[in-house]
């Protein structure tokens, strides 16, 4: 059985290592995931990665995982109180974050980049860091769905408070209510999944977050990937589109 990775280089930047070196790949992919909050990006994420062999770098868990400590700087404070009224996290905050983990982007297992970029200066910084680790990106999934949806699968979001798994009280519901299925932690409603954050998530993700498409697909790397139905149909989405773009000719 393959062991997971723990993902410390991610979780803890600067010169963790993670526990399980990603398995030697021959065509590591490298991906950025967009899409609006709650499109299905982390569950997209976690079937693509089994599916590539690739690791999931999501900027939100590193906050989630931070909010659990109780060292904060003010920085990561004034960071995390933004989170929890659903705006996003400064640029300079993030974009340095990203950086003291930029080792994961030359990681030979590849990465699959989640939540990260949303501002075109974090695009124009994920650009340079690329170029300074001497990588380049495959591809960009854009994830589309009409809002209702969306807010239907916010709403029903459940996060397990240890391992973080994620449900959805309707389409992926936990065997027992409220009970991890993965490590029986506590399942409880993220703070950002009120509906006051929620609007304004929506809202940032429509200023600042939106407009990356028209970036990535000017330079030819974006694929738009419809999000309605079973993860499993839109996984297969998924995949078919990076098998079309890897066979079409560069323009
Ligand atoms: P982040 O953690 O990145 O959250 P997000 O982008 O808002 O995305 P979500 O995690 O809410 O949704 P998702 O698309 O992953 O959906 P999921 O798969 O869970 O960021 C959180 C915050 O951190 C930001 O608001 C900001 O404050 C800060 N931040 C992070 N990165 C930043 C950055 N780069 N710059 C500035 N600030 C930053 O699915 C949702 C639900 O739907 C689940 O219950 C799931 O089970 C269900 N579901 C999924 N797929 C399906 C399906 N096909 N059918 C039915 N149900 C489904």
């Amino acid at each position: 059985m393959t062991v997971q990775s723990d993902r410390a280089a991610w979780f803890e930047g600067g010169e963790a290592k993670c526990s399980q070196p990603p398995s030697p790949n021959d065509r590591p992919f490298r991906l950025v995931l967009l899409g609006p909050p709650g499109v299905g990006k982390g569950t997209q994420a976690e079937l693509l990665c089994k599916t590539l062999g690739t690791c999931h770098l999501s900027t939100g868990d590193v906050f989630r995982a931070a909010q659990c400590r109780n060292d904060h700087s003010p920085a990561l404070r004034t960071a995390l109180d933004a989170m929890r009224r659903g705006e996003l996290v400064s640029d300079g905050l993030v974009v340095s974050m990203v950086q003291e983990r930029s080792n994961c982007l030359s990681c030979f297992g590849g990465f699959l980049l989640d939540g990260f970029p949303r501002t075109a200066a974090q695009a124009e910084a994920l650009d340079d860091l690329l170029d300074q680790q001497g990588v380049r990106l495959d591809a960009v999934l854009s994830y589309e769905l009409p809002l209702a949806e969306i807010v239907d699968r916010l709403g029903g979001r459940r996060t397990c408070s240890k391992c973080k798994a994620v449900f959805h009280t309707t389409s992926r519901p936990p065997h027992q209510e409220g009970v991890c299925d993965m490590c029986g932690g506590e399942l409880i409603q993220r703070e950002d999944d009120r509906p006051e954050s929620i609007r304004v998530r929506m809202q940032a993700y429509e200023e600042s977050t939106r407009p990356l498409a028209d970036y990535y697909e000017k330079s030819g790397r974006l694929l738009r990937i419809n999000a309605a139905g079973a993860p499993d149909e839109i996984l297969e989405r998924s995949l078919e589109a990076l098998q079309a773009k890897a066979s079409a000719p560069r323009t």
